[in-house]
């Protein structure tokens, strides 16, 4: 979990950076890759979550999995027989050359945008976590649409969010409640991670078992 003081800083932080660096791409870059230079996410460093990948493989045993804004990857559990590909995007090449350092098998990384970032692939499974508070609501759930459509049919996004507390955080998830997709589940984060899990789809494609959080 974060240090409290620079989740505050964060916070404070977090319109400033919106207004000011968040529309150049390149300026961003940077800034991310500075932060992973000091060292400020290396907390989310610790230890292999298996959630991500478990949630994947609900949707087809061996997914094809599009993390987007990955991060450095070491925190997530990869196990080499559980996923078919997993392919990696985020802004900094920071991050990226750390999760390429893993040399982990069938997985590929791309440094881009996410704000305009397309791809022609399908995947079984978009992976969203805790990514979507650096944008406007407005811009996450642009975000969330356009990567509805990198989904083969039953595909699911799952999306990590952790502040849904706040006032910011509880209206991005109501946002991404109504954003138009259908809500398949939502699950408590749980471990030491707090907030909630989104597994959202295409309209029609919802079950009845959709979970409430716990
Ligand atoms: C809090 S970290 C989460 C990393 C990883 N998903 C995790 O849960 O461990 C947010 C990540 O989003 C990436 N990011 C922020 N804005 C982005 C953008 N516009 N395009 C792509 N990645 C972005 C950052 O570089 C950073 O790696």
């Amino acid at each position: 979990m974060a240090h409290p003081i620079f989740r505050l800083a964060a916070r404070a932080l977090n319109w400033p950076l919106r207004v000011l660096i968040r529309p150049y791409p390149r300026l961003n870059a940077v800034v991310w890759d500075l932060q992973y230079a000091l060292g400020l996410w290396r907390y989310l460093d610790h230890g292999q979550d298996p959630t991500p990948l478990e949630l994947a493989r609900r949707v087809v045993p061996r997914p094809r999995v599009l993390d987007l804004g990955c991060g450095t990857t070491v925190n997530l559990a990869l196990p080499a027989d559980g996923y078919r590909h997993y392919h990696g995007v985020d802004i900094s090449r920071a991050a990226i050359r750390r999760a390429r350092s893993l040399r982990r098998p069938h997985t590929s990384f791309e440094a881009a945008d996410l704000l305009s970032y397309h791809t022609a692939a399908r995947y079984d499974a978009v992976l969203l976590r805790e990514v979507l508070y650096y944008f406007t609501v407005d811009e996450a759930v642009g975000l969330l649409r356009r990567a509805a459509g990198f989904l083969d049919p039953g595909g699911q996004l799952l999306v990590w969010l952790y502040d849904v507390d706040s006032p910011a955080g509880a209206e991005l998830l109501r946002a991404l409640r109504g954003c138009g997709l259908a809500v398949h589940a939502e699950l408590a984060a749980g471990r030491d991670r707090a907030g909630v899990v989104l597994a959202l789809g295409a309209v029609g494609t919802a079950d009845s078992n959709a979970s409430s959080p716990s």
